[in-house]
């Protein structure tokens, strides 16, 4: 099938990618000429672990091409993915203008009928916008469809070749032929997996599902507080709770909150959408808030150790990316970590494997950027761990005790037993793991 992708982002160019690799033919298109220069040199703009695999083989292969020609693509292509970024405004919602600028472009392109697919995160009644938007400009006939997005940055392939499911909100039978078949490579694994319904219902089903998800994330960071006031351990609860074959196991693991340019954004988005429905967002409001004050935690637990006036202090942070196998710093539990010590007084030395750079962006030259763990460690009053790297679960505790000019971890991802690290000495305070 010939496809067009608008928007080359973490989403679009997964998206081309995987597309191109069950052999279509796909043209990625992004307004971005920096992007699409580097994306023609196989330069992933992007951390994302086998990407760049999967770009320069089938740009090699002459099935994936780029381009800053929104025109020709549209053009060329019989499907077309919008995969522009959908940002919040101010009051919480989704900032649409991006999705409703390449409608409206596209609609003045179209040469022939064509099927356009949402695949932004985008609020109920968008696909009626889009549809509104291009047949206000052309009289060729297009049909809209919406499928949202489930990858997981850092497994974004994985995710995409093997999902959980796919969903296809359509209003014809054709639409939804034609998606069946684009992903049918990628659902032959069984189950039900390619799941249709309206496109309503597919919109909102995209939000329920992170709204979800951070809700598990919140209550289990609310659990883990209790554990520390009451003197409980919460990975023994969690444990406890998983078995739950109703809980299930996933996602209840306590931290230093969400991050992401999802989580965050999107559950923004339902409580707004609520509130316009005029139906209570309390449950979704609550873990929101919540969140805000867990990203402090960190700060918080480091303060109560070393004193609110951090002055002469140096503080080692291991981890700035929002999670693990991603560069990814959007709305990371790093940044008011960092900002809040250096607020404090303290000389802050940072490392992460991916994220320095995005890192450079948001602290400038007010942090240390340390070639390795170790070094970040070097001379440091405290460790204070936001991200679950591999690279961080097994280090040379005796090397770090003695590179610590004061041996305390404050552990944000319950990476060590708190027991095994007080028997070497060193002071420990993770989430959730009694009163210490
Ligand atoms: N990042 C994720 O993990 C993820 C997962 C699922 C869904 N989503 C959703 O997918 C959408 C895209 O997210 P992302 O993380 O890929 O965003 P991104 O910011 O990484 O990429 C968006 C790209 O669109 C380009 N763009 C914007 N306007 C354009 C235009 N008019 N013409 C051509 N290109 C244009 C930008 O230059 C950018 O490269 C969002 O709605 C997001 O909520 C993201």
């Amino acid at each position: 099938m010939h496809l067009a992708v608008v928007g080359s982002g973490y989403v679009g160019l997964v998206a081309g990618a995987c597309f191109a690799e069950t052999g279509n033919d796909v043209v990625c298109v992004d307004k971005d000429a920096g992007k699409i220069e580097r994306l023609l040199r196989n330069e992933i703009p992007i951390y994302e672990p086998g990407l760049e695999d999967l770009v320069r083989r089938n740009q090699a292969e002459g099935r994936l091409r780029f381009t800053t020609d929104l025109k020709a693509a549209v053009r060329a292509a019989r499907i077309i993915f919008i995969a522009v970024g959908t940002p919040p405004n101010e009051d919480g919602s989704a900032d649409l203008s991006h999705v409703l600028a390449v409608a409206d472009e596209i609609g003045r392109f179209m040469n022939e009928p064509k099927l356009v697919v949402n695949k932004s995160t985008v609020p109920v009644g968008t696909a009626d916008r889009v549809e509104v938007a291009i047949k206000s400009v052309t009289d060729c006939p297009v049909d809209v469809a919406s499928n949202p997005e489930f990858l997981k940055e850092g497994a974004a392939i994985e995710d995409f070749m093997r999902p959980d499911r796919v969903i296809i909100g359509v209003q014809s039978e054709e639409a939804r032929a034609t998606l069946e078949s684009l992903y049918a490579p990628f659902t032959r694994r069984g189950g039900d997996r390619f799941i249709v319904m309206d496109r309503r219902s597919a919109e909102l089903t995209k939000y329920a599902a992170n709204a979800m998800l951070a809700t598990r994330i919140s209550f289990m960071n609310q659990i883990a507080s209790l554990c520390e006031a009451l003197d409980a351990d919460v990975h023994l609860v969690r444990a406890g709770i998983g078995s739950d074959q109703r809980i299930g196991r996933a996602f209840l693991y306590p931290g230093p909150g969400y991050g992401g340019s999802c989580f965050p954004k999107d559950v923004k988005a339902l409580v707004h959408m609520a509130r316009e429905a005029g139906v209570a967002a309390d449950v979704l409001e609550s873990v929101e808030a919540a969140n805000a004050r867990q990203k402090l935690v960190l700060l918080e637990k480091t303060r109560h150790v070393l004193g609110a006036d951090l002055t002469g202090r140096v503080v080692a942070v291991w981890g700035l990316a929002f999670k693990a196998e991603t560069d990814d710093m959007r709305e990371s539990p790093a940044i008011p970590l960092v900002e809040g010590l250096l607020a404090g007084g303290a000389r802050v030395q940072v490392h992460d494997p991916r994220a320095a750079e995005s890192a450079r962006g948001i602290f400038g030259d007010r942090v240390l950027y340390a070639a390795d763990p170790y070094s970040a460690a070097h001379g440091a009053d405290a460790l204070v761990i936001v991200t679950e790297w591999l690279v961080y679960r097994n280090p040379d505790l005796d090397r770090l005790k003695v590179l610590l000019r004061r041996p305390l971890i404050i552990d944000g991802r319950n990476l060590f037993d708190p027991a095994r690290l007080r028997v070497l000495g060193f002071e420990y305070v993770g989430i959730g793991r009694g009163q210490g």
